[in-house]
C-alpha cells in the first residue's frame, strides 16, 4: 500500500466510525483528497425512508463541493464493512464505489480535468486495492458531453 493510499484508509476508516447507517448496518468511510494535500471526508447516512439514504463517496464529494473545492480532488479512499453487534465494522473485502457513486466521482473528475485514483479496503483496512476512475467507469457520461469544460 502506498503512503497515499495509507493516509486515505485511514482517514475514512475514521469517517466510517461516525456512520449514521442503523439500518444497513454497514459503515463506509470515504477521504477525498485535494490537490493541496488537504483532505476532506464523509460517511454513508441513512435514512428511515431507506432510499433517501447518502452514501460515503456523494457525502464527501458534496463537503468538497461546498468548499469550493469539486474540482480539486486528485484521489479517494473508501473503507467500509458490516457492523458486529457493538457496532464495529468488520471484514477485509474491500468495498468499491457503487454505481451511483462512480458517477458522482467523475463529475469531480471531469470538472477537475483529471482521472481520479481510487483506493478501496475493507473495514479491517489492510487489504487495498487501487483503481483509477476510468477503469471503474469507462467511457462516462459526464459534464463535457453537456459542452462543460475542466474548471481549474
Ligand atoms: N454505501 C456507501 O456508502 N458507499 C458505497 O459505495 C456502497 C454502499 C452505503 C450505502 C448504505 O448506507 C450501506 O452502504 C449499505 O448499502
Amino acid at each position: 500500500m502506498d503512503d497515499e493510499a495509507r493516509r486515505l484508509i485511514a482517514a475514512a476508516r475514521d469517517a466510517a466510525e461516525r456512520a449514521h447507517a442503523p439500518y444497513s448496518r454497514f459503515a463506509v468511510g470515504a477521504a477525498v483528497l485535494l490537490t493541496d494535500g488537504s483532505v476532506i471526508v464523509g460517511a454513508n447516512f441513512e435514512n428511515a425512508s431507506y432510499g433517501l439514504s447518502l452514501c460515503a463517496e456523494t457525502v464527501a464529494l458534496a463537503t468538497a463541493n461546498a468548499a469550493g473545492r469539486l474540482a480539486d480532488a486528485v484521489a479517494v479512499g473508501v473503507i467500509g464493512g458490516a457492523m458486529d453487534a457493538t457496532g464495529v465494522a468488520r471484514g477485509d473485502d474491500p468495498v468499491r464505489p457503487c454505481g451511483r457513486c462512480r458517477q458522482i466521482l467523475n463529475e469531480a473528475a471531469q470538472m477537475g480535468g483529471r482521472d481520479l485514483r481510487v483506493h478501496c479496503a475493507g473495514a479491517e483496512g489492510d487489504r487495498v486495492q487501487s483503481y483509477l476512475l476510468s477503469d471503474l467507469l469507462p467511457d462516462a457520461f459526464g459534464p463535457a458531453d453537456l459542452g462543460i469544460g475542466p474548471r481549474r
